[in-house]
């Protein structure tokens, strides 16, 4: 089956990056969120993130063609005929539920159903539809315009030629599908990344190192094009916290338990480039303050 329509519910930053790498492969995108202004600052973004590409000569077609790709509506009438629905909303389970529940309804039998959900697993997504067997996860990372890796993720009821048709789609759009055969917390490679991350954390609770630090010295010492702060800040630390909560309440295990701080940030507003504040400032420009 190969992908010509693609749904995307959810134009946050996950949700528009997924759009663009679609868009700029030619498949046409249908962009669905409850916020206007969601919607507005996804396509903004989109049009910025596209010209930046076109400026390095990384795309043969022009702006214009490529964004035409892409439009966008608030209800999931026009879901019927994709191909392809992926959601990408908040990590809630309920929510998520609700929207798989909507895409059943809305979507013919044989559209694929996916969530790019960080740590829910996909066998509770699927069990909300009457086509478990066409639902799986598609695990993109951030910023997806440039991370050239999906998780290709298999729920109890997911068949084979799903996990196929969703690994070509990640191949047709320029990435390198990873097969994870199970939906356990985390998949595979958070499920690897969170424990160092929350480790990080810790030891700035405990005054051990400084951010800027163990950011400078995760890029230098393991070629890391980002701390695990800095990566933080552009992921949001509600969804970092929102995916390790997923990963705690599936497995039980305090490996995974959210610390102190992370936990009185989100508290207080501090999510990172999308508030201004995170583990580090930034002004309005989105450019970092001197620290
Ligand atoms: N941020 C990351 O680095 C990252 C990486 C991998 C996976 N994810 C996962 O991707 C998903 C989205 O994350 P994000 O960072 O893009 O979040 P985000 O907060 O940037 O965007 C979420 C969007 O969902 C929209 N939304 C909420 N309820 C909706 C509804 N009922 N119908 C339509 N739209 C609705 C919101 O208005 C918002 O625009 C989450 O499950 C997250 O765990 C995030």
């Amino acid at each position: 089956m190969v992908i010509k329509k693609i749904f995307i519910v959810g134009a946050g930053l996950m949700g528009s990056g997924i759009a663009q790498v679609c868009a700029q492969s030619g498949i046409n995108v249908i962009l669905n969120d409850i916020s206007k202004e969601a919607i507005d600052k996804g396509l903004k973004d989109i049009a910025w993130s596209v010209s930046k590409f076109i400026e390095k000569g990384n795309l043969r077609e022009d702006k214009e063609t490529i964004l035409n790709r892409i439009k966008t509506d608030d209800d999931f009438s026009s879901a019927a005929d994709a191909d392809l629905a992926i959601e990408a909303v908040f990590e809630k389970l309920e929510l998520k539920q609700e929207i798989f529940r909507k895409l059943d309804e809305a979507c013919q039998q044989n559209t694929i159903l996916a969530s790019n959900t960080s740590a829910i697993p996909i066998t509770e997504l699927g069990s909300m539809t009457k086509r478990p067997e066409k639902v799986l996860g598609i695990h993109f990372f951030s910023p997806v315009p440039m991370m050239p890796v999906a998780e290709i993720i298999r729920g109890i009821g997911t068949t084979e030629e799903t996990i196929l048709i969703g690994v070509d789609f990640v191949k047709s759009i320029g990435k390198e599908p990873i097969r994870v055969e199970s939906d356990v917390a985390g998949f595979l490679l958070n499920r690897i990344n969170f424990p160092s991350t929350i480790e990080a954390i810790r030891l700035v609770e405990q005054g051990i190192g400084t951010v800027e630090d163990i950011d400078k010295g995760m890029r230098l010492a393991f070629g890391r094009r980002m701390g695990p702060f800095e990566t933080g800040d552009m992921v949001g630390l509600d969804v970092t916290y929102g995916a390790l909560m997923a990963c705690y309440e599936e497995t039980k295990d305090p490996r995974f338990y959210p610390p102190q701080l992370l936990r009185r940030k989100v508290k207080a507003g501090h999510l990172g480039h999308k508030t201004g504040k995170g583990w580090y400032e930034y002004n309005e420009d989105g450019t970092r303050k001197a620290g």
